[in-house]
């Protein structure tokens, strides 16, 4: 009896999540359809006027906002191939957030944000090869590409953006991030042999355009002008990049106990629902249908593209109720890295991709000259638990066109070791990750021993759940 009511309570609580809004990582997995405008804007549009990035004291929405943008700007500081000059750069692995793209939900009866997705190279934010990229672009069809990925557009091109189209921010943030890696890896480092070949690069993309067309982006500043022979692109069909290791029936129960807190912390937040109840009276629409509707994903795309707000005859959407949503899903990032669920979910979600990592790392380090720069093009919903399984706490939520990168370092001279670093966004986050936290013997904190990494991924990381395997961990044991 006590199971049977169990059971009925799991199975109404999921209906009930599966009904109401989650909060933005989780989402992309459900597919909505766009929804037409029906002219319910209004004249008296707002504009957003964002502030200097400046940083602020507490937590503030709209700079936490702003950086999730990632405008393009200047370039960063980035801290990426920094090292003694006697160690030698070997490979690099880049896990990549695709870049600025239009919502994947639409709030009803509102006008969808006008942005254009076509690329022109003379529209702000614009890049020196935005030019030479689309052209490149258009020479494509020589590449090899794992089945369904041959057949999706190499760029955005559409006037007015599909739902979840990359835009031209969404390439020039990428065009920038190859750029800087170029500078550093290719040029600085001579990571890849002049003459190099489609075996020195290993390349995965989810299937959606806008992870490929970031990938591409990101490969076109790296290697200007490629032969599209020798680019060869995978296609994952997981957005935890989890291959033929997928099946985990413990990874899915910590995803369950991890929304079961998402929802009793947003019901907890008055704030919030007066927030959502007064959009959905503005709008029109049952509270319950506007706050499934996933607002603040399309509110973040107007907010990105300095767009005013929809209106209606009953007024408008404001910077006050963005407000409150954003700092509600601060302040839910902020319990998630304090529960323990998320991390547990992430030690399984991300151990596949860590492994894979690992073991080209070991190959090179072998003496094995292939696979020397790794891309996977990905989703917030798979750096998120990377981030979260390496036990870099303080890590803000991918922003687009966010990457993670692996460097991997063979000291020359003394130890004849391998090392690797850690970078999130340009910073040097090696030593925040849990297997090298207390490790500082060697090189004043800048480097990491590889085998503190390898163990950690073959076996430490399972250690939460009492196993040193995998599969162990996976199976489901009675709660
Ligand atoms: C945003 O729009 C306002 C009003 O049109 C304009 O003054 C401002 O410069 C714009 N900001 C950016 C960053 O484009
Ligand atoms: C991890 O890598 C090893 C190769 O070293 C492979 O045999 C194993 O299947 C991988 N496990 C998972 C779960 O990916
Ligand atoms: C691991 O073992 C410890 C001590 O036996 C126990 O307290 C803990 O609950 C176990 N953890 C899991 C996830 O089974």
């Amino acid at each position: 009896m006590f199971f049977r009511n169990r059971f009925l309570f799991l199975l109404a609580l999921a209906a009930l999540l599966a009904f109401l809004s989650l909060s933005l990582q989780f989402l992309h997995l459900i597919p909505v359809n766009p929804i037409k405008d029906d002219g319910l804007h209004s004249k008296n549009r707002k504009r957003i006027m964002p502030n200097p990035l400046t940083e602020p004291p507490a937590i503030d929405p709209i700079y936490e906002a702003q950086f999730y943008c990632n405008v393009p700007s200047i370039p960063e500081r980035s801290m990426e191939g920094h090292a003694p000059h006697y160690f030698k750069l070997i490979s690099v692995h880049v896990l990549i957030r695709h870049g600025d793209r239009y919502p994947l939900y639409a709030i009803p009866r509102t006008k969808r944000p006008d942005i254009d997705c076509t690329l022109l190279p003379n529209r702000k934010p614009s890049h020196p090869l935005l030019e030479a990229f689309i052209s490149h672009m258009s020479k494509g069809s020589e590449a090899q590409m794992d089945g369904s990925l041959s057949s999706v557009p190499r760029y955005p091109s559409h006037s007015l953006c599909e739902m979840g189209e990359l835009t031209q921010t969404g390439i020039v943030q990428h065009l920038q991030n190859g750029q800087l890696l170029r500078d550093i890896y290719i040029k600085k480092h001579s990571l890849l042999p002049t003459d190099w070949t489609s075996k020195h690069l290993y390349l995965e993309t989810t299937g959606k355009s806008r992870t490929l067309q970031s990938g591409l982006a990101l490969l076109y500043s790296f290697l200007p002008e490629f032969d599209w022979k020798k680019i060869n692109v995978r296609n994952q069909w997981s957005t935890i990049f989890c291959s033929g290791h997928c099946e985990c029936q413990r990874r899915n129960h910590y995803l369950e106990e991890e929304q079961r807190r998402q929802y009793s912390l947003r019901v907890k937040n008055i704030d919030l629902e007066k927030t959502y109840a007064d959009m959905a009276r503005i709008v029109g629409i049952p509270t319950r249908q506007l706050r499934a509707s996933n607002p603040i994903d399309s509110m973040l795309c107007h907010f990105c593209h300095n767009a005013s707000f929809p209106c209606t005859k009953n007024g408008c959407i404001a910077i006050e109720h963005f407000k409150v949503i954003k700092k509600h899903q601060l302040e839910d990032e902020k319990e998630r890295q304090k529960k323990k669920y998320y991390y547990l979910y992430a030690l399984l979600a991300t151990h596949p991709i860590l492994n894979q990592t690992v073991n080209r790392m070991l190959r090179i380090a072998e003496g094995k000259k292939e696979e020397l720069f790794v891309l996977y093009s990905a989703h917030d919903v798979t750096l998120s638990p990377v981030l979260s399984a390496l036990g870099i706490t303080g890590a803000k939520f991918p922003r687009f066109a966010a990457r993670l990168v692996f460097e991997l370092w063979r000291d020359e001279k003394k130890y004849k070791k391998n090392f690797i670093r850690i970078l999130y966004n340009g910073v040097d986050v090696t030593f925040q990750t849990s297997f090298c936290r207390d490790f500082d013997k060697y090189f004043g904190k800048m480097m990491c021993p590889l085998e503190k990494f390898v163990n950690f991924v073959k076996q430490d990381m399972f250690s939460p759940f009492n196993t040193t395997s995998y599969y162990e961990a996976c199976r489901r044991r009675p709660f």
